[in-house]
């Protein structure tokens, strides 16, 4: 009979004993035991793992967006490109993850919808966090984290910084593009509203791609992100109408109806609409 492997004899390590583990590093502990079903339903944990596994690329996704857009406050366009191109993956990634929810019928989520009370992804203040980041702000939407003095801090620092758009923008006047002086000095706090002379600068960047290129790749990175976030909005309505039809959410809004109006949004509507014109 031959021997069991044994990749010791190879120089793997086997002792951890005083050092530090795979378990340790990653303080697997801590997030392995955080799933707390609240029934018995056997569908419950693939329910806590999705959210769970969401919220936690929604945690890269939020390191990646606020270091791009401090590479492009400092003019370091080529390290904000490539974080940008690894958000849009990320989404990618999430927008995968709805097969494996998909695969969880509307009886089996009946049998514990009931133990999740009132709460939902609605008040997911990382997703909020997104938002306002990106450029969609909505301070009705801090009242959901009211009870949490310290995401109702972390959201409102978000909404006195300029949002990754407000940025973009102002690389494009800093490199003298004449964008109305009430966008560059506008209330931070407020939804974003499309200007004619933000889309007239992004127009001319299209019409002459390889006299502007990094404001070129600027925008279809953007774009880009738009795009895979969009497509995101939509895997979830429709999941969430196949499971729940048009009941009600555990949050309280109207439900796919809450999130159809939700895909009527427009992150950068400048550049969806200079589309038009070209
Ligand atoms: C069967 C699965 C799911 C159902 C039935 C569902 C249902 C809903 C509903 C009805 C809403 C509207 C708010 C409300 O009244 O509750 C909502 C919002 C939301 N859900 Fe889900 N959801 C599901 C899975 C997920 C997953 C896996 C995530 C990932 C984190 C997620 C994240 C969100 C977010 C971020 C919102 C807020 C959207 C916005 O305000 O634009 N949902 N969900």
């Amino acid at each position: 009979m031959t021997e069991a492997y044994d990749p010791a004899r190879e120089g793997a390590q086997m002792a951890f004993d005083g050092r530090m583990s795979y378990t340790d590093y990653l303080g697997l502990d801590a997030i392995l035991t955080a799933q707390h079903p609240r029934s018995t339903a056997h569908d419950e944990m693939l329910f806590i793992i999705q959210h769970q596994t969401s919220e936690l690329w929604m945690r890269l996704a939020l390191h990646e967006i606020s270091a791009a857009r401090g590479h492009l406050q400092e003019g370091n366009t080529r390290l904000a490109f490539k974080m940008l191109s690894r958000v849009a993956r990320i989404f990618e990634q999430l927008n995968n993850a709805w097969d494996v929810l998909r695969t969880m019928t509307p009886s089996e989520y009946t049998e514990f919808r009931d133990a999740l009370g009132e709460s939902s992804g609605f008040q997911s203040w990382q997703y909020r966090l997104i938002e306002f980041t990106v450029g969609n702000r909505n301070v009705a939407l801090l009242k959901p984290h009211a009870h949490r003095e310290d995401l109702t801090q972390a959201l409102e620092a978000e909404l006195a910084r300029p949002s990754l758009y407000d940025v973009a923008v102002r690389v494009l006047a800093k490199a003298g593009f004449a964008i109305s002086a009430d966008i560059l000095n506008r209330d931070l706090r407020q939804p974003w509203r499309a200007d004619e002379s933000v889309q007239a600068a992004w127009r001319e960047v299209y019409c002459d791609p390889q006299k502007h290129w990094e404001l070129y790749e600027l925008a279809e990175k953007l774009v880009d992100f738009e795009d895979y976030f969009r497509r995101w909005r939509f895997n979830h309505v429709t999941t969430v109408e196949r499971v729940i039809g048009f009941k009600r959410g555990t949050g309280g809004t109207a439900g796919v109806m809450y999130l159809r109006r939700m895909l009527e949004v427009e992150l950068f509507p400048e550049l969806w609409h200079l589309r038009t014109e070209l």
